[in-house]
């Protein structure tokens, strides 16, 4: 009885020590992602979180880079593979699975830009053409339905996404925002980008 005690401690500690491998009761087909993703799908480097992402969006992507419509360098690197050898039953599962985690936000931006950040995101910028993120991502930035959550998410993450799209790569069939981050300048997407990093 007392060397199981013992085991189960020394176990404990392990897991407390490498929280990312021993996962904390994660399956094996979560940590295939995870050890990317970050611990509880919080992100890491230029792997975004997927915690609190709208479990339709996660899906919407997962099928783009299954089908290679989503083709962005890091998405032809990391995830065309991850995603390709899913099955939909194990692809609604762990999208399912990480919408129903807590996110945390990055808090990584630049803080002297966010507030014009939020001016842009809530109005827009009419006379340039730029379209207020608000109307389609909600008034908190959670998202809805298959529009993703932005709130939390990495500066470096948003900014290279709204980037890319001016770069002409694609995301999904009929997505409104190649058109949509072309009207984007470079201090535009830097106070956006600080500014959602900052929204909880
Ligand atoms: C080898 C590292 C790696 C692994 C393993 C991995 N990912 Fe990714 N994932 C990434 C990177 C990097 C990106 C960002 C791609 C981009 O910038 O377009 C990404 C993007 C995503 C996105 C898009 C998120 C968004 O906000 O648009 C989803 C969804 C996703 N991964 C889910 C998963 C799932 C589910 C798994 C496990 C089956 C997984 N990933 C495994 C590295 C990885
Ligand atoms: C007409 C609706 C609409 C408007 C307006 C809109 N978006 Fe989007 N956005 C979407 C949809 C739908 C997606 C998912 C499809 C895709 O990724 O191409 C998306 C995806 C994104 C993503 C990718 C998130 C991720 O996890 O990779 C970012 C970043 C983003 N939008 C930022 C913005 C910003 C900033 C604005 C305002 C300047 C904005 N959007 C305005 C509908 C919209």
């Amino acid at each position: 009885m007392k060397r199981i005690g013992l085991t189960t401690a020394i176990l404990a500690i392990v897991a407390s020590t490498f929280p990312a491998w021993a996962g904390d009761g994660e399956s094996a087909g979560v940590r295939n992602c995870t050890w990317c993703h970050g611990t509880s799908g919080q992100g890491f480097m230029v792997a975004p979180r997927l915690a609190g992402q709208r479990a339709q969006y996660i899906e919407s992507q997962l099928r783009s880079f299954a089908e290679h419509t989503r083709d962005n360098p890091f998405s032809k690197q990391y995830m065309w593979g991850a995603a390709g050898a899913l099955r939909p039953h194990e692809t609604r599962d762990l999208a399912n699975y990480f919408a129903g985690l807590a996110p945390k936000a990055a808090n990584d931006g630049d803080r002297n830009l966010a507030a014009k950040g939020r001016t842009i995101y809530l109005d827009g910028i009419p006379e340039a053409n730029i379209a207020s993120c608000y109307a389609c991502h909600g008034p908190n930035a959670e998202g809805i339905r298959d529009i993703p959550r932005l709130g939390g998410m990495a500066y470096s993450y948003l900014k290279g996404r709204l980037e890319q799209w001016g770069q002409g790569y694609h995301s999904g069939t009929a997505s409104p925002m190649p058109l949509v981050a072309r009207a984007l300048g470079p201090n535009e997407i830097e106070a956006l980008a600080s500014y959602l990093s900052f929204v909880k």
